[in-house]
Parts: C-alpha cells; structure tokens; sequence
C-alpha cells in the first residue's frame, strides 16, 4: 500500500479535529522561520554559528554583560521589525474554533501574541520583558537597543527575562502545560527539533493521556517516530489549508 499523500493526512487530521474538544499547539522556532527569525538547529541556525553557553547562560551574562545585552538587543530588534507569518496566524484563528485551546511555546519572540492568540503559556519567556538581576523590577526596552549593559537605578544588571540554559522553567508556565498537553483530545507539535527538555516532554505527556499527536515539520525530527501524523512541510503552508478545510 503506497504512503498517504499530504492531503490524505491533513483529511485525517481535520476529522479528528472535527470531534475534539480541546487542542494544544506546540510551537518551537521553526513556526516563525518565515517571518524571518532564525532557528537554533537547522543548518543556517544560531546555535550553529554561536555558542549557547557563551550567551544563553548566566555566568556568560555576568562575565561579559555588554555581549550578552548586544545579542539580546540585536535578537529584539529582528523580532520588532518582523511580522507574524499565515502560521502565526492560523493557530491564533484555531482558538476560536474550539472550547478548549492554548499554545505552549518555547519562542521567546511574541508572535503568537501580535497575531492574536490569548491563551498562551511561555516555557522559555518573552524577550519583551527585561527585569533587574537585584531588585527585580521590570523594566520597559521598547526601542531601546544598546551594545552594551544596560544598569537599573539600583545599580543592578538588565536582563532578559527568558530560561537560560541551567535554569529552572517558570513553575506556573511549564505547570499549567503540563495540564493541558495531558488533558487535550489532538497536541500539535509545530516546527520544534524537540530535543530540549522538559519542554519536549510535552508531546511525550499529550500521547501517553490518549491525545492524537500530529507534528507539522519540514523535516522528520526525534518525535517524528512517537507522533502518529507527521505533516511535512512549512508550518506557514500546511496550518492555513488545516484551517481552511476546518471552516468547510
Ligand atoms: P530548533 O532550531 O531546534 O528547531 C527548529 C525546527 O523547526 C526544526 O525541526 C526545523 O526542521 C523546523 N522548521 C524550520 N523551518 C520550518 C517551517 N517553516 N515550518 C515548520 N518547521 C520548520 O528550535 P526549537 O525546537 O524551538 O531554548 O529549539 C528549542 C529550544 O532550543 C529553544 O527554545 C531555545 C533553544 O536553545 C532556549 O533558549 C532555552
């Protein structure tokens, strides 16, 4: 028997659509490659070029602060200036079709917020939010984009507020998907490499509760063999035609 075409897939998965409930969407950097933000894994990824413990980490931070602060402010530049794409968009529309809907993200870009999603949890934080490393308090960047270290009154460093390699996810945020990967009906797992930990247990939970898995890469990842659909191509491409078909 020759292997389902792409359509025949997506068919399979807007009939289990079609009876869920409650749906979870899963988004790692590939979601918004075509807006043009750079991934971390792929050939032409950050971590290819870059060292992650050089900059993702809080001793680099503490070492070398003015580094640090010019690749975050470099990074909240590039998100500034770009758009959220028609995949940003199709999930933000796949909330309105169902009771129960959230996004678990591991992007740190805020996309899924400016194309409208509103239930959302942030496993690795949000580049927008910066908080002093002393006394805590948050502090508004907007437009401010420097090389070097960037001081609180306090005298304390600014920091982005996002997970740092060796740090702890926020409880509430990795708590509250947790809940809803294991108590939803179909997971998306979308343009995620879904090797970093504890984020990529998420699938993991979705499956083992009875959730239809269907992953949307445009390559074979390690979930791949765990995921009972495998959607491949572009989350830009392959997200509006699920939404398309849905509203039909
Ligand atoms: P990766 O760079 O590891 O993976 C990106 C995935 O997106 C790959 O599997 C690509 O095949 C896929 N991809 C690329 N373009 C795509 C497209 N147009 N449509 C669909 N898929 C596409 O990024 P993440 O899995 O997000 O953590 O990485 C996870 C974490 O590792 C990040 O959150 C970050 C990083 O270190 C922290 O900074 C804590």
């Amino acid at each position: 028997m020759s292997n389902p075409s792409l359509i025949e897939q997506i068919d399979t998965v807007v009939e289990k659509l079609s009876i869920a409930k409650s749906v979870v969407v899963f988004t790692g950097a590939g979601v918004s490659k075509e807006s043009g933000v750079p991934t971390f894994r792929d050939k032409d990824g950050l971590w290819q070029k870059l060292k992650p413990e050089e900059l993702a980490n809080f001793n680099a931070f503490l070492k070398n602060p003015d580094r640090v602060t010019e690749w975050y402010s470099h990074r909240r530049k590039i998100m500034n200036e770009v758009q959220p794409n028609p995949g940003h968009y199709a999930i933000a529309e796949m909330e309105k079709l169902f009771e129960k809907f959230c996004v678990i993200t591991q992007n740190v870009d805020n996309l899924h917020q400016r194309a409208g999603t509103k239930k959302i949890f942030e496993l690795h934080g949000n580049l927008e939010r910066n908080y002093c490393i002393k006394c805590k308090k948050l502090r508004d960047l907007k437009g401010h984009y420097s090389s070097t270290a960037i001081k609180c009154e306090c005298g304390g460093l600014i920091r982005p507020d996002v997970v740092w390699f060796g740090e702890f996810l926020p409880q509430d945020q990795y708590a509250g998907a947790v809940a809803a990967a294991e108590n939803c009906d179909v997971f998306f797992s979308v343009g995620t490499s879904a090797v970093v930990y504890p984020a990529a247990n998420m699938p993991i939970y979705a499956r083992q509760s009875g959730a239809f898995v269907v992953e949307v890469n445009v390559d074979y990842t390690e979930l791949s063999h765990y995921a009972n659909i495998t959607l491949l191509g572009k989350s830009g491409e392959i997200l509006p035609m699920i939404i398309k078909k849905l509203r039909v």
